[in-house]
Formats: structure tokens, C-alpha cells, sequence
């Protein structure tokens, strides 16, 4: 298969390339896991290629292009596994007088229709006035609820939603002695941490307990939303929008819980290589993918610390504080 760039070791392959054509060359039944963000359907435009995504005339096009990404996805899928994509309501503008789009229940229905079942939906809270600040939403704002409140918008959360291919999991994704680590930024109870590891019966396991009751949360509000891999430097000139890293505490607890250590974990929309990083750092292969060369040059130089990658609440303190 020609591509413009790859990099080939034995724990990852990344790929500098269109992710459909990329995966219509890996084999079937072959992936244990995926988890990715795609473009949010035209809310942020990475580049003018016409095979990205976010490059598409209107939302319809979008769906129709998306499509192939989630068929291709549902071919290379191991029968039983599971992929999980990251999403928020889209806003049909910013003019303060705008509307949400059901981007994440067309995501569904789109996975329904390529032969898999929704299974969980995790809704990741977000704090109002650094959204405000982050996206200059004109209708997130105090003043709108001073001036004319029916305006007023929210600080929309992100999803992920958790899907499974149709078919029987022939391998058991199995934690014989419970979670291990924890990815947050509330501690866990001093009195759980002598539990860690816990090699006796798993209804003494306090500290895995724990860990499972925030992870199988259907809201999530205890995501570092500043740990993420460095992007800064692959900005170009005339990006009108950037790259926003995935948050790593997401990506760690999907990992950590729905693989198993030593399977692979594919990524069709890799930016920068958050979910590659993560991957490999917690012992999984990966396979990554991205259109876009400047982010694609950022995720090699990511990659190759990822086996430096520091699991939150184990030793050290978070990554890049
Ligand atoms: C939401 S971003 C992913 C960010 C990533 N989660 C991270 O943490 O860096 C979506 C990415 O999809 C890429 N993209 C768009 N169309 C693509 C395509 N057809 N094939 C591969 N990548 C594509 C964009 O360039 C962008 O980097």
C-alpha cells in the first residue's frame, strides 16, 4: 500500500494518509479495540484535502463519508469488540442565536445501521466559563442571560459513546485482579490504596471497587481536562481552526478497561496521537491514522515517547504539569 509517510515498529504503525483507503487494506477481524474523535461533522476545518472530513460541503456529506470510515471499521473489528467515539452537540453557528445538532445520536444510528450495538454513552462535563473562553461562544455568556435569556446556550458536554460489533467475543477482555490504576483528578480514599493489586478474592478489592463505580459513571466529572499531548508546535500559518488533543484520562480509562494488555488498538483519526500514545504506553499495540502531514509529524515525535507514557495515581505526579 503507498502512502505519503509511515512509521513501523513493533508496538505501532502510523500512517500519514486518507484513513479510509488505509484501512481498507488492513485485514478483517483483526482489531481488538478503536477509539478516536472524528471531525464534529464541518464544526472545525482541519484542511482543504477533499478526502478530510471536515472538509465536506454540509453535514449530509459529511454522514456520507463518515459512513465508509464506520463500515471499514465494523469489517476490521474483531466479532464482540468494541469502539468508542468521542463527540459533542454540534452548534449550527456562533451568530448567539443558534441551535444544537444531534451529532451524536446521528453517530448512533449511523453505528446501528453498520452492524453494531450502543451500549454506553460516558457525558464528560466541561466548566462554562473556560468554554466561554476557550471557543468565544457568543451565546455562553452572562450577558446573554442579562440581556435575553431564550438565547442563553449551555457549555455542551462531550460524549464518549461505546459501541459493540455485532457477534461473540471470543477473547474475554478480563481484570482477574480488578483495575489497577486510576485515571482522574480526584484521589482515591486513603483507606482503598492498601487494596491496589489486590490478589485475594475481588469482592475484598476496595480500591478496583472504586475505581470501576467512576468509570462505569455515566457522567464523567472527574477528567483532567489540561493533561494532553503537546500540539502547539504543529500549527500552520492558515489553519483557520487547530487540533484539540483528546484529555489522556479518557483515553487511558477506555483502554485500561475494554482491551487487553498486548492487543491492538486503532485510531482512524489520529491528530497528533493521543489515543496511539496512550495506547502503547499501557501496553497495547497500535495503529494509527491521519490526513494531515503537520499533524501527523507531531504524532511521530509523540510516539516515540509514548513508552515513557505515566499512568495517573501509580508514583509520579501528572505528565506535563
Ligand atoms: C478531532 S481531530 C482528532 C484529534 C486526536 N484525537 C488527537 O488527540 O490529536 C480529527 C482529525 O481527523 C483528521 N482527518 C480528517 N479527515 C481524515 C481522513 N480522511 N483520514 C485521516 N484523518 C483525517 C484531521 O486532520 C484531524 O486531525
Amino acid at each position: 500500500m503507498a502512502v505519503k509517510d509511515q512509521v513501523i515498529t513493533d508496538n505501532y504503525a502510523i500512517y500519514n494518509d486518507d484513513c479510509i483507503e488505509v484501512m481498507e487494506n488492513l485485514p478483517k477481524d483483526k482489531i481488538h479495540f478503536s477509539i478516536y474523535s472524528p471531525p464534529f461533522g464541518g464544526l472545525y476545518h482541519y484542511s482543504s484535502n477533499d478526502r478530510d472530513l471536515s472538509n465536506c460541503q454540509d453535514y449530509e456529506e459529511f454522514f456520507e463519508h463518515y459512513g465508509y470510515v464506520v463500515e471499514e471499521l465494523n469489517r476490521v473489528t474483531m466479532p464482540g469488540r468494541i469502539t468508542a467515539v468521542h463527540c459533542t452537540d454540534v452548534p449550527s453557528g456562533n451568530s448567539g442565536k443558534d441551535y444544537l445538532i444531534d451529532f451524536p445520536g446521528d453517530i448512533i444510528r449511523l453505528h446501528e445501521k453498520c452492524g453494531f450495538h450502543f451500549i454506553a454513552r460516558h457525558t464528560i462535563w466541561k466548566e462554562p466559563l473556560w468554554v466561554r473562553n476557550r471557543t468565544m461562544t457568543h451565546n455562553l455568556s452572562h450577558k446573554t442571560i442579562v440581556d435575553d435569556a431564550v438565547y442563553g446556550g449551555v457549555a455542551s458536554a462531550d460524549y464518549l459513546l461505546i459501541f459493540r460489533k455485532h457477534g461473540e467475543n471470543k477473547v474475554p477482555v478480563a481484570h482477574p485482579t480488578g483495575l489497577s490504576h486510576y485515571a482522574g483528578e480526584c484521589p482515591l480514599p486513603e483507606e482503598v490504596l492498601k487494596y491496589k493489586d489486590w490478589g485475594g478474592k475481588q469482592t475484598e478489592n476496595r480500591y478496583s471497587h472504586q475505581i470501576w463505580r467512576r468509570y462505569a459513571s455515566s457522567v464523567w466529572d472527574d477528567i483532567n481536562q489540561f493533561r494532553v499531548l503537546p500540539f502547539a508546535d504543529c500549527k500552520e500559518e492558515d489553519d483557520e481552526k487547530h487540533v484539540h488533543p483528546l484529555q489522556l484520562d479518557i483515553i487511558d480509562r477506555a483502554i485500561t478497561l475494554r482491551s487487553n494488555v498486548g492487543e491492538t488498538v486503532l485510531t482512524p483519526f489520529m491528530g497528533v496521537g493521543s489515543e496511539s500514545y496512550v495506547a502503547v504506553g499501557l501496553g497495547r499495540k497500535a495503529v494509527g491514522i491521519e490526513l494531515k502531514t503537520s499533524y501527523y509529524r507531531q504524532a511521530v515525535k509523540n510516539m516515540e515517547n509514548a513508552p515513557e507514557y505515566t499512568k495517573p495515581g501509580t508514583t509520579q505526579g501528572d505528565l506535563f504539569e
